[in-house]
């Protein structure tokens, strides 16, 4: 198959990538006490070398107490946590790479620490049970809006091509999203998916007011959560509109769209995508993403299964049918960083199994 679609340029506002191809955003915990190291920063260059077109970083916290759950993944604030970004981003640009950060606030999702007052709407970890901590209150929901806008800004002004909202997985503004964790009666809350989705439009607002209009903003989002795999925002493609176009009238340019596997349709009668429907209902540009050329899904990683190399041949087929516009992939680029430079030349026999030591590393 004809790997053109894939090595098309794309260009959108002031974002122009060689490529299709995303490095979707892991988190490593390889940055101790939240500081990106010198090997954080080489770790992305390798990938910028070996032409990935877009690099999102691994998640990196907002400025809130309670941001991050866990000590060694990078913030996004302090003096000494930007300075270290700035480094990653040099050194990328040195490669001749494009990069964003992947901005991130898990709410009440729990972690290997506890770094501070736990910010959600309800309190609730997971849907059901009660309640293990008070919900935020206007002026918390306000200073992380503010905390987001910050962080964006600040991405501009280090040199960052774009930046990604995460938006996804169960984490803070998806526990907005979620029925099951925002059961909230104020006007951050509500029976509709519209009314769940004004934390994420305020934030995409302020964001938006502080990088300016030509900046393009990614949010990353995801039907399912991790506390509940076959959870779902949008049960109808009527939904799924009501979910996305408010947020891209507030200032998300484009959808990343994240499934743990991305051939599966989002809703019966068509086989589009999660990506191929965001794009249809709202025009905007979308990424797909879920085991591209792995045979395994990656929550399945985390428990030790392997993924073998497969074919990316139907991944294509719907670049080439213009479902989306670009491609993310996670554990193949964790794996190897020369993944895409392999895939152009065709080198497929030397592409490598994803194994769950490759976590354990930051090569
Ligand atoms: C080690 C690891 C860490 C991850 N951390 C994040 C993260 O910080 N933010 C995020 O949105 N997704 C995260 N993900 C999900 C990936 O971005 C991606 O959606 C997922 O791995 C599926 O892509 P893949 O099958 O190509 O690996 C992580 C995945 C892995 C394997």
């Amino acid at each position: 198959m004809s790997l053109d679609a894939l090595f098309q340029p794309f260009e959108f506002k002031s974002l122009k990538l060689p490529n299709r191809v995303v490095m979707a955003p892991m988190t490593r915990s390889f940055s101790p006490g939240g500081v990106p190291t010198d090997e954080v920063a080489a770790y992305y260059r390798r990938r910028a070398e070996n032409q990935v077109g877009l690099i999102v970083t691994e998640g990196t916290g907002v400025a809130r107490p309670a941001s991050l759950n866990d000590a060694n993944v990078p913030r996004f604030h302090g003096e000494k946590e930007l300075a270290a970004w700035k480094k990653v981003v040099d050194e990328v640009h040195a490669a001749g790479g494009k990069i964003a950060p992947q901005l991130w606030h898990v709410g009440a999702a729990k972690g290997k620490d506890v770094l501070g007052k736990v910010d959600s709407p309800s309190g609730l970890s997971k849907a059901g049970g009660n309640p293990f901590t008070e919900p935020m209150t206007d002026a918390e929901i306000a200073d992380t809006i503010q905390a987001f806008a910050t962080a964006a800004a600040d991405a501009k002004r280090l040199g960052f091509d774009t930046v990604e909202l995460h938006g996804a997985h169960g984490y803070l503004i998806d526990q907005f999203f979620w029925q099951g964790t925002n059961v909230r009666s104020d006007a951050w809350g509500g029976p509709t998916i519209g009314e769940r989705g004004r934390f994420a439009a305020e934030i995409l607002k302020a964001v938006r007011a502080a990088v300016g209009p030509d900046y393009p903003v990614i949010i990353r989002l995801s039907q399912w959560k991790q506390q509940e795999y076959t959870a779902r925002l949008a049960e109808t493609p009527k939904e799924m509109e009501a979910w996305l176009q408010p947020l891209a009238d507030a200032g998300a340019d484009i959808f990343h769209c994240s499934q743990r596997r991305f051939w599966e349709p989002e809703f019966e009668g068509s086989d589009l995508n999660f990506a191929g429907w965001a794009k249809k209902l709202t025009g905007a540009p979308t990424i797909t993403v879920g085991s591209v050329g792995l045979s395994g899904e990656f929550i399945a990683a985390f428990g030790g299964e392997g993924s073998q190399p497969t074919s990316i041949d139907n991944v294509i087929g719907g670049l080439e049918r213009g479902e989306y516009d670009m491609v993310g992939v996670g554990r193949a680029l964790l794996q190897d960083p020369e993944w895409v430079t392999k895939i152009r030349e065709g080198r497929s026999d030397e592409l490598k199994a994803f194994e769950r030591a490759a976590l354990g590393t930051l090569y």
